[in-house]
């Protein structure tokens, strides 16, 4: 029988990893499931689980966000991968992924990114400082960035095979320059960073 994607299901290996089939589940938070702690609850892990079970090459989890100093607002979570104490909660999400052939893929996400002013509130940045945002600027993208590269070290500790790293997503218009920033500053520190699964 002729199908429209005769590939979708076999194996692709990509720099070096091969993956079971080319089904990626897109990433789609659901807060709701957790609780007020960096921990990942057992009701977002069975979420997650079920999506492996399904038949996906990888599961993208959704999401770590950058707001680290900021969880007093739902849409942000509260999930701290930098959290030692939470460490264990999410070795046994990647556990339950990897337990059905899948591979774990963890998006970092700056949402809604906030960093203090000088007067210690906080204040929202985006990379075109749309209405009511600062526009980030250099110190800022290289603050995010260290915290890009440290919560992607943690997810490599935690069993996490690959980062989807995405940014400010509320910007229409993202500066290419201050993009590049992040990027390159991220990708510089991830291939100095030493490797916790070799
Ligand atoms: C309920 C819901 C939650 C989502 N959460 C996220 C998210 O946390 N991060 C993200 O990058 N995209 C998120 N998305 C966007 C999806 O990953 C996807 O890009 C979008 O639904 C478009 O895919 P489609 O064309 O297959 O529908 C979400 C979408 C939905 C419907």
């Amino acid at each position: 029988m002729e199908t429209q994607y005769p590939h979708m299901l076999s194996p692709i290996t990509i720099g070096g990893v091969t993956f079971k089939n080319r089904v990626w589940t897109a990433p789609a938070a659901m807060f709701l499931l957790n609780d007020q702690t960096s921990n990942v609850s057992d009701a977002s892990i069975a979420y997650y689980a079920a999506k492996a079970r399904g038949g996906s090459a990888v599961v993208t989890v959704s999401a770590q966000n950058m707001d680290f100093g900021r969880q007093d607002q739902t849409y942000h979570g509260y999930w701290n991968i930098l959290d030692p104490e939470s460490q264990r909660s999410w070795e046994r999400l990647t556990d339950a992924i990897h337990f059905y052939g899948a591979k774990a893929s963890l998006e970092l996400l700056a949402f809604s990114y906030h960093l203090p002013n000088k007067r210690g509130e906080w204040e929202e940045y985006t990379i075109d400082g749309a209405r009511g945002t600062r526009k980030i600027d250099r110190a800022a993208a290289q603050k995010l960035a260290r915290l890009y590269a440290a919560s992607a070290q943690a997810a490599l500790d935690c069993g996490f095979d690959l980062i989807l790293a995405g940014t400010a997503s509320r910007s229409r218009t993202p500066s290419r320059r201050t993009s590049t920033t992040v990027a390159t500053s991220l990708a510089a520190r991830l291939r100095s960073a030493p490797s916790c699964r070799s």
